[in-house]
């Protein structure tokens, strides 16, 4: 992991870096059994270097908790080690310079179980076009040639889709304990 980070302060073919403060890269127990993928650093998140720090990390804190996770269980990251100006919308061009890198943390993470946080994590991942509606409510088979076996995967929504639209936390919640489960009888 330490390597791979080095790797990535070194990369510079990204543009994304040319703008952002810091590199967020992943954080948490390299040895978890789940490993939480975002989208992209924001603003609190690229001024400390950290993911999920800001309003959106705080419930994603909460969600962890309510099914006996933290950050010391769980290994958090994003898709994009970089924050987008403004936090606009990764372009596709982005995300796929970047994909062969979270690829990799998750090939040296190797969870039993994979959290995809938010649509576009989702779609990056699973190489879906679906939305994040039609994909939360299911697992799916996170295959790379690096693991020894598919991870199972499970999309939920954002927890800054949840800030905003809070009436959407019911699906959340039965994501979550779907998670808790699963957890429980791989471990
Ligand atoms: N949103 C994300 O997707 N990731 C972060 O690290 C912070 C906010």
């Amino acid at each position: 992991l330490e390597a791979l980070r080095t790797i990535l302060e070194n990369f510079d073919g990204c543009g994304l870096k040319t703008t952002a403060t810091s590199l967020v890269f992943g954080e948490g127990n390299s040895q978890a059994q789940i490993m939480f993928v975002g989208e992209a650093p924001g603003a609190d998140e690229d001024r400390m270097g950290r993911p999920f720090v800001g309003v959106s990390g705080q419930l994603l804190d909460r969600m962890m908790e309510a099914i006996g996770l933290d950050r010391k269980s769980a290994y958090i990251t994003n898709i994009l080690p970089w924050r987008p100006p403004g936090n606009r919308n990764p372009s596709p061009a982005e995300i796929a310079i970047c994909l062969p890198f979270i690829e990799r943390q998750i090939e040296l993470i190797e969870p039993d179980i994979l959290v995809m946080v938010g649509g576009v994590s989702a779609k990056t991942l699973l190489g879906r076009s679906e939305g994040i509606m039609r994909m939360r409510g299911n697992w799916f088979e996170y295959a790379s040639p690096g693991l020894p076996s598919p991870v199972q995967g499970r999309a939920i929504f954002h927890p800054a889709y949840l800030l905003r639209s809070p009436a959407h936390k019911r699906e959340a919640w039965i994501d979550l304990l779907e998670i808790k489960a699963r957890l429980k009888s791989l471990s």
